[in-house]
């Protein structure tokens, strides 16, 4: 897959009306700013890529941090109506001098919402130049199965954790060279019909974001299986890994 064939507003168009809605009781935004604030000190500045509606960014800055969100969605970022800064950009050319952050966020899969592995590289690349020496980056993302389920011509479907009666996500895995492209479309049937939500993810193993961030000058420094700091199980669903600049 080449960056030129992704098309980069595919996840906002499909949630940004109801992102807030589907996602608002998603566990952890409590242990998150925990997180930070046991890392960081009070008042850090921290960068939100792909920040999207504001879940994470509106009560980081609540806790006291200074919290630039940066989405390359105007209509989510229009959602968010507390961030301390809000930035249209594209999460590959951070709008931001070198040196000037104390951490960075790349929360929930949005690192797999980038294009091949060319894009994800150069987004890490540019949170470690916009990081000042000792800066924190936090990576949140699902962790795929060794081996996928077989299923008809690859598709899967599962039930949305939210009204599993009747939102759904039909999935299919590809393993192309530039790789691992799961397409995909939320599925919700309602009184009106049947409305679908595509989106596109390229997926990278914890090993190999690794990579991508040793050779950004990264080193990692902690890695668990969510915020709030549970041992890392390799064979878990997700993993949060904090790395930091050189
Ligand atoms: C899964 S949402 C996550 C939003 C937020 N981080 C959260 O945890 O709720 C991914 C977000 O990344 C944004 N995004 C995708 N590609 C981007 C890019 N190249 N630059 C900046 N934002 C991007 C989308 O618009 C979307 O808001």
């Amino acid at each position: 897959m080449t960056g030129s064939s992704h098309d980069h507003g595919l996840y906002a168009r499909s949630f940004a009306d109801v992102y807030d809605a589907w996602y608002e009781d998603l566990h952890d935004v409590a242990e998150i700013v925990a997180a930070f604030a046991q890392r960081c000190e009070a008042g850090a500045s921290i960068i939100e890529l792909g920040s999207g509606t504001g879940r994470l960014s509106t009560p980081l800055t609540h806790s006291g941090f200074t919290v630039t969100a940066i989405d390359s969605a105007v209509s989510m970022l229009a959602q968010d109506f507390s961030s301390s800064r809000k930035l249209a950009a594209d999460m590959t050319r951070l709008p931001l001098a070198d040196d000037s952050a104390d951490a960075a966020l790349i929360a929930y899969n949005t690192l797999f919402n980038l294009a091949g592995s060319d894009l994800q590289a150069v987004c890490v690349g540019e949170a470690a130049r916009v990081l000042r020496p000792g800066g924190l980056l936090a990576i949140e993302a699902f962790i795929a199965p060794e081996t996928d389920p077989e299923t008809p011509f690859g598709v899967s479907v599962v039930p949305h954790h939210t009204h599993s009666d009747r939102r759904m996500a039909i999935l299919t895995w590809h393993d192309p060279a530039e790789g691992e492209v799961i397409t995909g479309a939320h599925v919700e049937l309602g009184p009106e019909g049947v409305r679908t939500r595509p989106w596109q993810l390229v997926y990278r193993s914890p090993a190999s974001i690794d990579e991508l961030a040793a050779e950004a000058g990264f080193a990692l420094t902690e890695r668990h299986n969510d915020w709030a700091g549970t041992p890392f199980d390799p064979a878990g669903v997700r993993h949060v890994s904090w790395y930091q600049r050189a």
